[in-house]
């Protein structure tokens, strides 16, 4: 796949992509330092989008992955049809073929059938692993092992986590530690969890994050409702409700002791901008001032509690530790919730609608 595309597409939607995007994002950073662009498409049926997607790929090297555990959600279904006559067109259907891979059920679904009625090369998702934990399954590792990201250091990660994270000890099992304080925070009346990360290129990691909690304990009316910022930044559109709007949330800091990079701040003989007691300074430590003082400020006067994980640097191997870390939390604090964290009845309904209208027998 390396060898035959500069872009490569991939089609899918909740589960089927978060997880990977998240990944290739923290690891490679938003500006890739892949030679390899990793499009994602089939999470929206936004026309412009689509359309901008279809444009920006058309006189490129294309790879495909689409990715269906179902094999029948309409947003993908949607998007690979417009992408495979996009191929068809590009490539003709020999060549198409080679080019289009399809990760989905073993037997089950349309796309299964499809792709066996094409002859597109196929991964499989294990039956017993659901949607947001699938990360760990072709679903992410294919998209992520292109985007060149070393997935046998993701793994390892993964599994130090599962041997650090199997004590039935709450003093041994920092996961169980946050399920617990989840739960002892929402019975405090803390309904909302802010999952709040310094670097941009985490910002989908949080997108995954509330999707793995939001679907897995947002149900019989219970859950605290998970939602995310990026500090700095959103210090300067939310940072005033946190700090003194309604008393509903907790913070829990997802923070890095290692940047991807580092720049040292130069200094400027002139001084215009009164910048210069920064000259010589790292621009991570003055992130990391930046959360020092955010954090004083939110618990210490603003009353909101906060959580802190700190992942040692940004690589594949603390990417791995940290979504095992995130599964094994997610499934304990809904249980503890009496919430069975692998199941989703809730999403159903508004396909229903959805179908009705768009009169689908
Ligand atoms: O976690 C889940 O189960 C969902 O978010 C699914 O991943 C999402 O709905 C996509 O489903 P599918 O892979 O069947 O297309």
């Amino acid at each position: 796949m390396r060898a035959s595309c500069e872009v490569f597409v991939v089609c899918g939607i909740g589960g089927s992509y978060l997880g990977a995007r998240a990944a290739i994002e923290m690891l490679n950073g938003l500006y890739g330092k892949d030679e390899i662009e990793i499009i994602f498409i089939g999470n929206t049926f936004s026309s412009t989008y689509i359309a901008q997607v279809l444009e920006h790929i058309k006189d490129k090297e294309v790879c495909v992955n689409v990715i269906s555990k179902s094999g029948t959600t309409t947003e993908t279904s949607l998007a690979f049809r417009l992408l495979k006559q996009f191929m068809e067109q590009k490539y003709g259907m020999q060549e198409s073929v080679k080019r289009i891979v399809a990760t989905t059920d073993c037997a089950r679904g349309t796309l299964k059938a499809l792709a066996d009625e094409k002859g597109y090369e196929t991964f499989v998702i294990p039956d017993d692993i659901g949607g947001r934990y699938s990360l760990i399954t072709p679903v992410g590792l294919l998209p992520i092992a292109v985007a060149g990201i070393d997935i046998d250091a993701l793994m390892d990660g993964l599994q130090q986590a599962y041997m650090d994270m199997s004590s039935a000890d709450l003093n041994h099992n920092p996961a169980y530690r946050y399920a617990v304080a989840r739960r002892i925070l929402q019975n405090m009346g803390k309904d909302v969890e802010m999952l709040v990360s310094y670097e941009p290129s985490m910002s989908m990691v949080a997108e995954w994050w509330k999707q793995l909690f939001g679907e897995s304990e947002g149900k019989e009316e219970k859950g605290i409702l998970p939602c995310s910022a990026t500090f700095s930044t959103d210090l300067h559109s939310l940072g005033q409700f946190i700090q003194e709007g309604k008393k509903v949330l907790f913070e829990t800091l997802l923070l890095v002791e290692q940047p991807l990079l580092d720049l040292t701040f130069p200094t400027d003989e002139e001084n215009k901008d009164n910048m210069n007691y920064l000259a010589g300074k790292s621009l991570h430590w003055v992130n990391q001032m930046a959360a020092q003082g955010t954090l004083q400020a939110h618990e210490e006067s603003g009353h909101v509690p906060n959580l802190i994980i700190t992942l040692p640097d940004m690589s594949a191997k603390s990417f791995g530790y940290m979504c095992y870390f995130f599964f094994r939390a997610c499934a304990m604090t809904c249980y503890l919730l009496d919430i069975n964290p692998f199941n989703q009845p809730g999403v159903e309904v508004y396909k229903k609608n959805m179908f009705r209208l768009l009169g689908k027998q």
